[in-house]
């Protein structure tokens, strides 16, 4: 993986901090004090990879037990063998390896006693990895062995590292494909390589929780999320801020880019939406060619196709809404009224089925369903859509006609938002109390989203100006829909408009 000198930072009020790798943590466990003063001397200026190190200290094997419950990133123990018993030290690899269940922490035993060697049995059986006299531990040979326990254990864990990651990019990626709005994804797919980040630590991976997440929508910037000092930030500043970085990346062909200044950068892509750019603070990834198959990229590959298939589905979803949309207008076009008409009844009706206890996805397609509920009216001549007057007995009967047609044109489908809409076509002028057309139906013979829609849609005939009629004030629509609770309408239905009638204004306000 390359990395892009030409992306210069932008002067960001965001800096990063600088990396550090945490020091390697090792436990001195000795009951002579002058062997944990000899011991710390000899490692004061010892670095191995970047990391220093940091000495614990027990003096008995019973502290050590305490220490090694807390504390579960212990590299290397350098183990007295006779404490308070004569296989104190001894006991103690036993209780590790089996009790404590710690496989990966590497054991050099001391010894100021050779007569007293520990068992063979003990080296064999429980992986130490060093059996030293402690005259024999110079400077020198205390740095070797150090280095080289430390080493033996940075790969075990990795390994282990390594396997937990497998399990956690398998778990997370099933997690985020779950994620139905891109902001809840985007948010998932930080949080998860923010924890595969503790994992791969030793990979160069360091992270600070300072992300954010920007698609480019039109050429416009939308954080889709933040975390931590981005937190807040608005599209402007990020135009500022990011606007040249974004677009170097997204000329790109790479999925996971290092920046200056420790910033790392992982591209979402799809072919037919626009990507994301995930710009992470304090992180810098080796550009190792092994690191091909490591968890980091593991993860972006599955993320990457869950983020096709959730710009798939959005796509869908907008597709579907816009389409309703467009011909609810244009048949509200036909009958002389505004656009907005479609839009106030879909808004309407989904505050209102909310308010009836229905899903926020029930509700969503009803929104998207309700401009569909006229379509029959496409069928109604001109000469009656258009009639100034009264119609008469005639033009009435071909008039109430659009119901049943609007329900036969989208009737036999299996897509839940065009059932819902045949239902609305069907079922908008039944009355709660019966007496309505075209089936006469009453009560909960009349399928719900119907009742839900017949009130935003009387409701909204009444203040609009319609050939036949005059626009009523907004109290004088509220005091006859109060009046036919229970008679028009489903006084549950009723109810829910009265309930949120402050939202329900709003969108008159914004939709005249
Ligand atoms: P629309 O104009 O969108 O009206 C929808 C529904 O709102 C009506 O369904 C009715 O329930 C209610 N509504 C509208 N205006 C009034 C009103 O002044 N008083 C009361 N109490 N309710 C009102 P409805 O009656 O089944 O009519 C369905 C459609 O038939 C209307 O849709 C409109 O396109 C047409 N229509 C109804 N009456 C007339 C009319 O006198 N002349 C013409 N040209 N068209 C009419
Ligand atoms: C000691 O107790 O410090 C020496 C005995 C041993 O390390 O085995
Ligand atoms: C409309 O929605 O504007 C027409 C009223 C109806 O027939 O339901
Ligand atoms: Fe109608
Ligand atoms: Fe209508």
């Amino acid at each position: 993986m390359p990395e892009y000198s030409f992306l210069s930072n932008e002067k960001s009020s965001f800096e990063p901090t600088q990396v550090q790798g945490d020091p390697w943590k090792v436990l001195v466990v000795d009951d002579e004090p002058d062997i944990h003063t000899i011991t710390e001397l000899a490692l004061s200026d010892f670095e191995y990879q970047n990391r220093g190190i940091e000495l614990l200290h027990a003096n008995s094997a019973a502290e050590a037990k305490e220490i090694l419950q807390q504390e579960d990133d212990i590299g290397l123990i350098l183990l007295d063998v006779v404490m308070e018993s004569r296989d104190a030290g001894l006991l103690l690899v036993i209780w590790i390896r089996e009790e404590l269940k710690n496989n990966q922490v590497r054991i050099v035993l001391r010894t100021g006693q050779p007569g007293d060697a520990p068992e063979r049995q003990v080296v064999r059986d429980y992986d130490i990895n060093g059996y030293k006299e402690k005259s024999e531990l110079t400077a020198n040979k205390l740095y070797t062995v150090t280095c080289s326990s430390l080493r033996s254990y940075q790969d075990i864990h990795s390994l282990m590292a390594h396997e937990a990651g497998m399990k956690k990019v398998i778990e997370s990626t099933g997690d985020i494909f779950g994620k139905r709005s891109l902001g809840l994804f985007v948010e998932g797919v930080l949080e998860q390589i923010f924890s595969l980040s503790k994992l791969e630590r030793s990979m160069n991976l360091v992270i600070e929780d300072n992300s954010i997440a920007i698609q480019r929508n039109h050429g416009d910037y939308e954080v889709v999320a933040a975390t931590g000092c981005y937190r807040g930030i608005s599209d402007i500043d990020v135009r500022a801020e990011f606007g040249t970085t974004v677009e170097k990346l997204l000329a790109t062909d790479e999925r996971i880019v290092n920046l200056p200044n420790n910033k790392l950068a992982i591209i979402l892509r799809c072919p037919f939406s626009d990507a994301t750019v995930l710009l992470l603070n304090n992180m810098t990834y080796s550009s190792d060619e092994k690191n091909q198959y490591s968890l980091l990229n593991l993860f972006i590959s599955n993320v990457n196709i869950a983020y096709e298939n959730l710009s798939l589905q959005a796509q869908t979803e907008r597709t579907q809404k816009e389409i309703a949309y467009r011909l609810g207008e244009a048949i509200e076009n036909r009958s002389n009224e505004s656009g907005n008409h479609v839009k106030r009844v879909a808004m309407t009706s989904e505050l209102l089925a909310l308010g009836c206890g229905l899903s926020a996805a029930k509700a969503q397609i009803i929104k998207i369903a309700s401009p569909l509920h006229d379509i029959g009216k496409i069928a109604c001549p001109d000469a009656i859509l258009h009639k100034e007057g009264k119609l008469d007995a005639d033009e009435w009967e071909t008039m109430k006609q659009h119901a049943l047609i609007g329900e036969e044109m989208l009737s036999g489908s299996d897509l839940e938002i065009i059932k819902t809409a045949a239902n609305l076509a069907g079922g908008h002028h039944e009355r709660w109390e019966g007496g309505g057309y075209p089936r006469n139906l009453s009560g909960e013979d009349i399928p719900l989203e119907a009742r839900i829609t017949a009130v935003a849609d009387v409701f909204d005939a009444l203040v609009s100006k319609r050939c036949y009629k005059d626009a009523w004030t907004i109290e004088d629509a509220l005091e006859l829909i109060k009046s036919e609770k229970g008679k028009q309408f489903d006084p549950k239905v009723v109810d829910s408009l009265l309930e949120n009638l402050d939202d329900i204004l709003e969108i008159y306000k914004n939709y005249k």
